[in-house]
């Protein structure tokens, strides 16, 4: 079974080559994106494997279907991505859909951190044997309020680590998990009452921009805003114009609206077109990481197994658990 892997970084040939003998196929490493422009590269393999930011266009599925491609295989979570109705009939989507939730959890708690306590810039100031401490002020998160927006696997995590810091949980989900304990709100009762608000939802037409210049206004002056799940949640206009006018305590970003052809690449030695990103960086409360909530050894070892298997049971015939349903 061969498999073109798309959007190749160096950390997945470090996970996915070992298996991939042990799993008796075949990954043909390509470095370039999966687009309209690549997809005619898939032609000779049986499956493609696209990256969380690879846009999987109606066009491009035609052109894998046309060369026989019998599945895509996502190697995340989230698969807004792709045109699943365009795949509808011609290919199943396979994803993984739960690899490590505790590791995105555990990085939403680092962003609130380290915004809060500004370690990163204490980082950058003691280094250069600046000790002077002002500016640093942070928050105890102790009997504060946490306000977890979706409570699925990750969402669940991280209420289980704001428990551990003596925090109030309050949580918005349209299916509310009632074995978990925790007080559902409204989502408007949640951003006006939340001390710290982190986003744990897929992004779907409603969750478009749920963060807006609407809801912040209800939000507190001093909030802190943590988004490890999608950019788009969040209206990235409406955020600027806020932290222009002094709101939030501190926002942590692992996602942003216009990731593609940005996040995951160096761009250090290139002019960055994006203003609102280079606007959002300017910010001293403000932190953006490059989408790696995921990234750690057990979350990588996960979703190469869960890739691999998928491939084999699109092969063997066998049923396909991971299939993206519409
Ligand atoms: P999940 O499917 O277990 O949970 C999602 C929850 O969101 C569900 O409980 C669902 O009912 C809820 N939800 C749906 N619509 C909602 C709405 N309008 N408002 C509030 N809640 C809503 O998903 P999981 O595994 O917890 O992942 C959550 C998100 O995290 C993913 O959709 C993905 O976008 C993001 N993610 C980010 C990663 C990163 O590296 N930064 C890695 C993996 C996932």
């Amino acid at each position: 079974m061969k498999i073109a892997f798309y959007n190749t970084k160096p950390y997945d040939k470090i996970w996915f080559e070992p298996l991939s003998k042990e799993h008796n196929c075949e990954i043909n490493f390509i470095e370039l994106p999966c687009s309209e422009q690549t997809s005619s590269l898939a032609k000779g393999h049986d499956l493609v494997c696209a990256f969380v930011n690879d846009q999987v266009t109606s066009v491009m599925i035609d052109e894998f279907h046309s060369l026989g491609i019998k599945a895509i295989l996502l190697r995340s979570a989230g698969f807004n991505n792709v045109d699943l109705k365009a795949a509808e009939g011609k290919m199943p989507i396979l994803r993984v859909p739960s690899y490590s939730p505790e590791s995105v959890a555990e990085f939403a708690a680092t962003l609130l951190l380290t915004v809060n306590r500004h370690t990163h810039r204490a980082y950058a100031r003691t280094r250069d044997f600046n000790m002077n401490i002002n500016g640093f002020t942070g928050r105890n998160l102790f009997q504060k309020t946490a306000g977890i927006v979706g409570t699925g696997k990750i969402g669940q995590a991280m209420v289980n680590i704001c428990k551990g810091f003596g925090m109030n949980i309050i949580a918005f989900d349209p299916y509310p998990n009632h074995d978990l304990d925790v007080k559902y709100v409204t989502f408007e009762e949640l951003v006006t009452e939340a001390d710290v608000i982190s986003l744990h939802c897929p992004l779907t037409p409603e969750t478009t921009h749920m963060i807006n210049r609407d809801t912040i206004a209800l939000m507190k002056k001093d909030a802190y805003l943590i988004n490890t799940s999608r950019g788009a949640l969040i209206d990235t206009e409406s955020l600027i114009e806020a932290l222009l006018s002094g709101k939030f305590s501190g926002v942590g970003l692992d996602v942003y609206e216009e990731e593609e052809g940005v996040f995951f690449e160096d761009k250090s030695n290139d002019i960055i077109e994006d203003e609102q990103l280079v606007r959002l960086t300017s910010f001293h409360n403000v932190l953006i990481t490059s989408h790696m909530g995921f990234f750690t050894h057990e979350a990588m070892r996960e979703i190469a197994t869960t890739t691999l298997e998928n491939a084999a049971a699109v092969l063997k015939g066998e049923p396909l658990v991971n299939e993206v349903k519409i």
